[in-house]
């Protein structure tokens, strides 16, 4: 398939003071822009209401994020792992819309300072994703240990995990292309 430039939405699920999450989702965002993709960071920090609006009740707060899914081909969720959950401002933007997800792929980034990498949330949040009925990666990116991830000069310190970041990409770009076509629109 040839390069398409594709609008695709980072959302960035944590709003908390000092949050490593940021410069991971900045480091995808770049990967993500050198395909060519529109790639661009949501921060549910800024946009999160104090308690959930549905698509049904739409108030300003979240306007950004709503105008940004609808024109969306995928998206990116990038967030920690709190207590094996994710948190609740990711939870809050995304529960602003529904309709806009639909049939769109959503790729996932699960980020710790532990081992696990977000696994555990991931796997909850799967389920968030198929609400929707937007289309889940079966491949995700884990972000481990994420002090480790970046070197003394702020650049990624490991290449390996770099090219697996590419490898999920690769895929979301897949289905980007086809979901898109699939779609028509
Ligand atoms: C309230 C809270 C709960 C946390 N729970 C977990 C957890 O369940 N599993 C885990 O691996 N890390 C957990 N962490 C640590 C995060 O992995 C760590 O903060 C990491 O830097 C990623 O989150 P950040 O983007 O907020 O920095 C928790 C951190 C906070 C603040």
């Amino acid at each position: 398939m040839e390069p398409q430039e594709f609008f695709v939405p980072i959302l960035l699920g944590t709003g908390r003071t000092d949050r490593k999450s940021a410069k991971v989702a900045e480091l995808i965002r770049e990967l993500a822009g050198r395909r060519g993709w529109r790639a661009e960071i949501f921060d549910a920090g800024e946009l999160a209401t104090r308690v959930t609006h549905g698509p049904k009740d739409p108030v300003p707060e979240t306007a950004p994020w709503r105008t940004a899914a609808a024109a969306a081909d995928g998206f990116i969720v990038v967030a920690p792992e709190y207590n094996h959950g994710y948190p609740a401002e990711l939870k809050i933007v995304w529960d602003a819309c529904f309709a806009e997800y639909r049939r769109k792929p959503v790729l996932t980034c699960g980020v710790s300072d532990g081992i696990f990498g977000g696994a555990r949330f991931l796997e909850n949040f799967l389920a968030v994703i198929l609400a929707v009925h937007a289309v889940p990666m079966a491949n995700r990116i884990y972000a481990p240990q994420v002090d480790k991830l970046f070197g003394a000069d702020g650049q990624p310190a490991d290449a390996g995990w770099v090219a697996r970041a590419e490898k999920a990409l690769d895929d979301l770009g897949w289905y980007l292309a086809a979901l898109k076509a699939a779609r028509g629109t």
